[in-house]
Order: C-alpha cells, then sequence, then structure tokens
C-alpha cells in the first residue's frame, strides 16, 4: 500500500474473525514497530503478546471482573467499592482511569461514543446494550491477538510518548498487511490478571493494551469518528 493508503486506511476495528494471525506475521509487524524514535533512544517498553489458550485464559479473567462491576452500576460508590473488592474485581491498574474528563474534551468523547453506539443501532437509553458492548473489549473484540503495553516508570510521561510512536508504527504495519487492530486503555483497568499470565520486570507499569486480527463485516467496523479540522488545532499566532 502507498503509505497515505494506510494512514487513512487505518481505523479502529471492534469485530474481528477469528483467524488465527502467523506467528511470523505478528513478529514481522511488531519488528517494523522498533523501528520507532523513542526518548534518548531508551525505548523505555515491553510488550506481553497473547495467543491460544492464554489469550482464552485472560478474556476470561478480565471479563468476568467487568461483569462484576458493571453489576454494581448504580449503587452507591462506596458499596461499588467493598462490594469489587470483596469478589476481587477491584481494578487493580497500574494508572488510574479518567473517571471526569475535562469540559473541553468530554464533547468529543460524547460525540464519539454516541456516533458508535448509533452505528450499532444501540439506544441512548439502552445501559445494557451499552454495557454489554463494553464487556466487548475486555474480550478483545473476538481478536485471536491481544498485546499489552507496558512502560518503565522512570521516564514518566516521556514513556508513555515512545509507547504511542511505537504503538501507531505497530498499527500502521498491520494495517499494511490488511490486519486491523484497536488500541485499548480498558485493558490496563486489571494489571493482576495480565501479572499472571506473563513475567512483567520490576517498575514496568501497565499502560494499554492492543486487540490484532483480522477485520470482520461487522458494521462497527465501517464507524469513522470525525476527527479535528486543521484550524481546530493550530494556534493562532500573537500580533
Ligand atoms: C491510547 C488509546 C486508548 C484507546 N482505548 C480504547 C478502548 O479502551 N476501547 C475502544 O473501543 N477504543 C479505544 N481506543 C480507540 C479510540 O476510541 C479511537 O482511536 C478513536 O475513537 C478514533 O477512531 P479511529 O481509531 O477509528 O481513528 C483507544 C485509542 C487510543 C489511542
Amino acid at each position: 500500500m502507498e503509505f497515505t493508503q494506510v494512514l487513512s486506511e487505518r481505523s479502529s476495528v471492534r469485530d474481528f474473525r477469528a483467524t488465527e494471525v502467523p506467528a511470523a506475521l505478528i513478529n514481522e509487524i511488531l519488528n517494523e514497530a522498533l523501528k520507532s524514535p523513542s526518548w534518548s533512544n531508551t525505548q523505555p517498553y515491553r510488550v506481553a503478546v497473547a495467543t491460544g489458550e492464554r489469550r482464552d485464559q485472560l478474556a476470561r479473567d478480565l471479563k468476568s471482573r467487568y461483569d462484576e462491576v458493571s453489576a454494581l452500576q448504580g449503587q452507591p460508590t462506596w458499596k461499588q467499592a467493598i462490594m469489587s473488592w470483596v469478589r476481587g474485581a477491584l481494578p487493580d491498574g497500574d494508572y488510574k482511569p479518567i473517571l471526569k474528563y475535562p469540559e473541553e474534551l468530554q464533547r468529543r468523547r460524547v460525540e464519539t461514543a454516541k456516533g458508535l453506539y448509533r452505528q450499532l443501532g444501540i439506544g441512548r437509553e439502552d445501559r445494557k446494550a451499552r454495557d454489554a458492548q463494553t464487556g466487548k473489549n475486555f474480550e478483545f473484540f473476538g481478536a485471536p491477538v491481544v498485546m499489552f503495553i507496558f512502560v518503565h516508570e522512570g521516564l514518566g510521561v516521556y514513556s508513555a510518548l515512545d509507547a504511542g510512536l511505537f504503538l501507531q508504527s505497530l498499527m500502521l504495519a498491520a494495517t499494511d498487511r490488511g490486519l486491523g487492530t484497536c488500541a485499548q486503555g480498558a485493558l490496563a483497568m486489571w494489571r493482576s490478571p495480565v501479572a499472571r499470565a506473563f513475567d512483567i520486570p520490576p517498575k514496568y507499569n501497565l499502560l494499554c493494551g492492543l486487540s490484532l486480527g483480522y477485520p470482520s463485516d461487522h458494521a462497527v467496523n465501517q464507524f469513522q469518528p470525525d476527527k479535528r479540522t486543521l484550524e481546530e488545532i493550530l494556534l493562532p499566532g500573537r500580533d
């Protein structure tokens, strides 16, 4: 593919075919992503790749935790916290999820979520269907491959920046080969199931996950949220 075509063809895939991705192909795209730039060339990230039974076990572990937590929605916060703890489902990720978005960003977040649910035919009030859709994050949207990205805590925000560059290279390399991806912050909500499956070096924090596989024909994969215009992101100069 032409580079510009790869750039415009990449979009988040939220429904995958069960078709396995050959290990050699997974390594090929990871090797391409390794060419990414990083702070002082430190490459402060590590990647855990799960396929087969390990992937299935992770999906079971993460989905059951999500189900426990979502069943408590609507209960007082203290009750949610106690019950999640009692049931072993209290989020134990390295980074706190953002519960309250800054107002200027919240609007885009809401518009994107609305667009996604509209594409799926899920009504605004249909909490059950929305929760079920969110739950698919934890089964990797059916993808046969899931990756977990870890960053060294010692570089602070710069390790996240480097991991982001690595992720984008990885997603573009995958797109170039007809594969689909979805970066997923949701997959950093619980660390313990991932820590049971992989030997994680000290000081490496779980930043996010990535589902990888061949996109299905499901309508959700046609969803293309709008992007900001150039005028919106360019800052005006001072006179
Ligand atoms: C760091 C990061 C975390 C994300 N987390 C999630 C997630 O947990 N679940 C999800 O469905 N999409 C997730 N996304 C996908 C975004 O929603 C998506 O990139 C955005 O809506 C723009 O759509 P596009 O990727 O199709 O261009 C994430 C993307 C990034 C870059």
